[in-house]
């Protein structure tokens, strides 16, 4: 069901395409996961969707942010957040930009190599440092495939490093690839995590569980109580098996708070069939690949597809995108069964689709431009006029 702020920006006729969002969405799915976590911090991981209106709503809520830019950070501050709830965790950084966020009032960084330490103790010395684990991602839709992070032999030296140049070690951080099925993931990275904790000198670490946490799209996922219970048992085992004497808990959602409070509203450009090729319709929309449905790629993230307003009998498509690029082919193998009757110029929805869109879109592949936000109250924002 879409909450009545989308309901209503849904209801008015406009120039496709456009990615409806809720903020009032993003403040119920912050309480939700605090509700879950207890006193656990939430860093936004403003990546996801860094619309102004959602910072803002996170603002009010008390939220911190995740930020991996100068620009990022820019949209938080301009948001009214305070410096010292943002986290600056994107461990690849040029010269000199550790030092302009800690010019910005940044204080928090997260570092996966020796090479970034230096750089930190040498930029923002004093800094406050998570060390970034590479763990298991078993059960996630978008793993990292070992971009980030250090092995847990390295991870130790790493914070005895952070220790020893002038920085202060904070604990340790991972993520667990983003919609993350599995809440066994996640404890079996908390043990890891507190072991490398308590062996690099840290007895009560700040325990950053990143981000993953997963939104329902086409299947039920397990609710954030699960995850919530296991990531407490795996801290519980810890301290039991004496790694650490207890451990505070950040979390770092993009995709659980902001999917749920975004419809992309498409239309259909053509209808094909195509002899000899395939057996089924062939329906090219307004958006694709590149105007914010980056996330499909490999079929990756299955958005819900619906026509509004139509009950009659559907049948299977493959849906493609507006582009000359041979990529632009959003579903394939997912099944999507779409109306039989479904013409050029009719709308079709895509649902949970907030996070990960519009911050993905292209400037103007093949002249189709970034996606358009609209908002409750506030009009559009981005995107080419519409
Ligand atoms: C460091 C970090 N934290 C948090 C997130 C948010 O992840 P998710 O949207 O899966 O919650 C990401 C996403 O890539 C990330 O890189």
């Amino acid at each position: 069901m879409l909450s009545p702020g989308l309901e209503k920006l849904l209801a008015t006729d406009r120039p496709t395409p456009y990615l409806a969002l809720d903020p009032q969405v993003v403040r119920e799915r912050y309480r939700a996961l605090t509700a879950a976590f207890g006193d656990a911090r939430v860093l936004y991981a403003v990546k996801a969707c860094p619309e102004p209106a959602v910072l803002r709503a996170l603002v009010s809520c008390g939220a911190g942010f995740d930020v991996a830019s100068q620009a990022e950070i820019d949209l938080c501050l301009a948001a009214g957040a305070d410096p010292a709830l943002l986290q600056h965790g994107n461990p690849v950084r040029g010269p000199g930009a550790a030092a302009r966020a800690a010019a910005a009032g940044v204080t928090r960084f997260v570092t996966d190599s020796a090479e970034d330490v230096d750089a930190l103790a040498a930029e923002v010395p004093g800094a406050r440092v998570q060390v970034r684990l590479s763990v298991d991602d078993t059960g996630s839709a978008t793993p990292f495939h070992g971009k980030f992070g250090a092995l847990p032999g390295e991870a130790v030296a790493l914070l005895r490093r952070v220790a020893a140049s002038g920085l202060r070690a904070a604990g340790v951080t991972f993520h667990a690839g983003s919609q993350q099925s599995r809440p066994g993931t996640y404890a079996a990275a908390v043990a890891v995590a507190l072991r490398v904790a308590g062996a690099g000198g840290l007895r009560r670490p700040e325990l950053d569980l990143g981000g993953g946490w997963p939104v329902a799209y086409r299947a039920a996922v397990p609710p954030p109580a699960d995850y919530a219970a296991a990531v407490r048992a795996a801290v519980a085992g810890a301290v039991a098996a004496g790694d650490v004497d207890g451990a505070t808990l950040l979390l770092e959602p993009g995709r659980a708070l902001a999917a749920p409070a975004g419809v992309l509203r498409a239309r259909v450009l053509r209808v094909s069939r195509r002899p000899g090729i395939d057996h089924r319709r062939w329906v090219y929309l307004d958006v694709g690949r590149y105007q914010g449905l980056a996330e499909t790629e490999g079929e990756a993230i299955g958005y819900p597809v619906r026509v509004p307003g139509r009950d009659g009998p559907c049948g299977p498509v493959v849906l493609a995108g507006p582009t000359c690029d041979g990529d632009d082919v959003v579903y394939r193998r997912t099944p999507v069964a779409l109306p039989l009757d479904l013409a050029a110029g009719d709308v079709v929805d895509l649902l949970t689709a907030g996070a990960y869109t519009s911050s993905y879109a292209s400037v103007a592949f093949n002249g189709f431009g970034p996606l358009r936000v609209v908002l409750p109250q506030e009009g559009a924002s981005g995107g080419l006029p519409g």
